[in-house]
């Protein structure tokens, strides 16, 4: 294991929002850059956007924008979901950006001079979902793409290729000889299989007669450069290549790539074939995980069973939500999401296994010590097994971790819970209270606590504020109830200081129960129209009492006004352009009769920023503004004095 750990993501496409497989990457790589750091070592987490290309060009066009513009606004869904979602990345690079342009046309002025790329006439069958060419015969009947099997389109045009065939048989060497480069072991023999036919050279320029939105080729202002070539390159123009050669050689020595399997050649074949030709080690590993389906189906846009992170979060909570993706998940198979048994896992780990310890211990503690940690005797057998227990876990985990078996790992804690909860039942910390036996019921439930702080700090990575307040309310100081450290303080039992103060506040993770959504329907004589994900209702039982958290699930932002105009045939409604930040969004509201459009424009309000769009008389709109209404006067809520960026957070 190398001391530098680098971890990146792919580079997104931002020709669409965000959605829980893009998530799912960029998660993965936060959680485990976080135990990567745990366990001592320095860390560097890469994640981008890929902003070339004939998807982004067409999806600007169909917005009527320019290409740099389209990008310079999808972005920020990226960026602002990243935060959302607890992500700590240490870069973010942008392939529009000057820093990574340079260093592509270097990369390609260098390959060129070398006599590794070449100019021809080719005939191809470009597939532009997948921004790829293939050749006749990799194509499936009719014409298909073999990727995503939806149609090509054939080409006879001149443009420039990537030599890569001539490092046909030392890619094949080196997969062979370097186990654990591609993982999973079977992601590797997939790529040997691919290179049992023979490898071609790789079309690396676009015509810009066909597609401008792209870096122009260093030797030729007729062309771009092949949007994937371009987007590879991240992983070294983010951190130094060409130009911080110390910061280069320090992360990339520890490099990582996570991706999903649908980009596995491109990754196993063009990326090592590059670097080689650029004269560059291999990174250290490459990793492909697999997808989220939605339920047994494939998730598309077309299905509608596109599922959204940020319904997720509203249900769950940022940390949940993370610790059912990572638990749910085995590494590198495909896993099912419904939100059934998201909700299932969620109930029965965290609400009832951990949250149920925690609060079992915090309460006898407040009942019997006064709230204090108490001073334990000395351990009883079912006292050090679970102590032993509790500090296998961190080996276990440690080692699920370096095996890319998070998921595993996570069983392994969840194991040590349960334990704990048998372990109360066993010891009966009531009954000895009843007997007056005050010794050992500290003694009991030190060890449960102490058990407790050791699970928590291993499920940091993955549920980073949840965990710190599940830690302090046992009691830990807050620089050590946010920090992880697997190699030292974690391990060591008796970290918890006899007689501080424990806090029993409200759950740290309510149980959810969901109403039946199809039975909900029928019993309505509905048919379903949407999926169960947008019918479903939680509700925390027992609990009318909103926590600090829940309320900032709700983004309420400020707005500025900057056009309105009555809904035609609606006379209650106005539709509203607003800014909110970099963003423009359409929102649709009932204030027709207390306002004039006129009087609207550039004030500014407040709004639900992160409410799910919906057509209002067929008029699509993106959040809710915020007013009061008594009687027939109704008035908005807007911020005093009124000049007042927008996109501000409003709480
Ligand atoms: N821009 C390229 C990657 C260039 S990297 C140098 C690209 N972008 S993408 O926006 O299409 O994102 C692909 C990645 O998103 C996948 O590899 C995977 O990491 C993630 N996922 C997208 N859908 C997914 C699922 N349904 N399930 C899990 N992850 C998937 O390809």
């Amino acid at each position: 294991m190398s001391e530098n750990y680098y971890v990146t993501t792919p580079i997104y496409y931002v020709n669409d929002k965000p959605h829980i497989g893009h998530s799912y990457t960029t998660m993965l790589a936060d959680v485990l850059t976080r135990f990567h750091a745990a366990m001592g070592e320095d860390t560097f987490f890469l994640t981008g956007t890929d902003e070339h290309g004939q998807k982004v060009q067409k999806a600007a066009e169909q917005r009527h924008m320019a290409p740099l513009a389209h990008c310079d606004e999808t972005v920020v869904r990226f960026q602002e979901l990243w935060k959302r979602l607890g992500i700590h990345n240490s870069d973010f690079i942008r392939t529009t950006q000057e820093r990574h342009k340079r260093i592509v046309c270097k990369i390609l002025q260098e390959l060129f001079d070398k006599g590794l790329i070449y100019k021809a006439e080719y005939t191809g069958h470009y597939c532009v979902p997948c921004e790829r060419y293939f050749t006749e015969k990799d194509l499936l009947e009719g014409g298909l793409c073999p990727e995503c099997k939806r149609p090509t389109t054939k080409l006879v045009e001149s443009n420039y290729f990537f030599k890569m065939s001539q490092y046909q048989d030392w890619l094949i060497d080196y997969i062979k000889t370097h186990p654990g480069f591609i993982m999973p072991e079977y992601r590797s023999n997939e790529t040997l299989g691919f290179l049992r036919k023979p490898l071609g050279d790789l079309c690396i320029s676009r015509p810009k007669s066909r597609l401008s939105w792209g870096i122009e080729l260093p030797f030729d202002k007729d062309y771009v450069c092949y949007v994937w070539f371009d987007a590879l390159i991240n992983y070294i123009s983010a951190i130094g290549y060409g130009t911080d050669d110390e910061k280069f050689r320090k992360w990339w020595s520890g490099a990582h790539h996570l991706i999903g399997k649908d980009i596995l050649t491109t990754h196993t074949v063009y990326w090592p074939t590059m670097l080689k030709a650029m004269g560059l080690p291999m990174p250290k590993s490459i990793f492909a995980h697999g997808w989220w389906l939605s339920g047994q189906d494939k998730m598309s846009k077309s299905l509608g069973n596109v599922v959204n992170p940020m319904d997720m979060m509203n249900l769950f909570g940022v940390d949940a939500f993370r610790y059912c993706l990572m638990a749910e998940m085995v590494l590198g198979s495909d896993a099912s999401f419904t939100q059934a048994s998201f909700i299932k896992r969620y109930n029965s780990d965290l609400a009832n296994d951990l949250g149920n310890m925690l609060s079992r211990a915090v309460k006898l503690t407040i009942k019997y010590f006064d709230g204090r940690v108490p001073t334990p005797g000395s351990l009883e057998d079912v006292d050090l097994e679970l102590k032993d227990q509790a500090i296998a876990s961190i080996g276990l985990m440690r080692n699920a971790v370096e095996n890319m078996k998070i998921d595993r790992g996570l069983e392994h804690v969840m194991n040590v819970v349960r334990a704990a909860n048998r372990y109360m039942e066993k010891t009966a910390p009531w009954t000895l209270a009843k007997q007056g036996n005050m010794e050992r019921l500290a003694t009991v439930l030190y060890t449960a606590s102490e058990t407790l702080r050791i699970v928590s700090g291993l499920l940091l990575p993955v549920m980073p504020s949840k965990m710190k307040e599940f830690r302090m309310k046992l009691g830990l100081p807050e620089e050590i109830a946010e920090r992880s450290d697997f190699s030292g303080r974690l391990e060591k039992w008796g970290t918890l200081e006899a007689g501080t103060q424990v806090h029993d506040t409200e759950a740290l993770f309510p149980r959810i129960v969901i109403e039946d959504p199809m039975a909900q329907l029928k019993a309505e004589g509905k048919k379903a129209e949407t999926k169960p994900a947008d019918k479903a209702k939680a509700v925390a039982v027992g609990e009318d009492m909103v926590t600090i958290d829940e309320f900032f699930r709700t983004q309420l932002k400020t707005a500025k006004v900057l056009e309105a105009e009555k809904v035609e045939g609606a006379d209650k409604l106005l539709k509203l352009k607003i800014e909110l930040g970099n963003e423009t969004r359409q929102i649709v509201s009932g204030i027709a009769k207390h306002y004039q459009p006129e009087d609207l424009v550039g004030k500014i309000i407040i709004v639900v920023a992160n409410l799910k769009p919906a057509k209002i008389r067929g008029i699509e709109s993106y959040g809710m503004l915020l007013a009061a209404k008594t009687g027939d006067t109704l008035k908005l809520a807007t911020i005093d004095g009124g000049d007042f960026p927008s996109g501000i957070a409003v709480g």
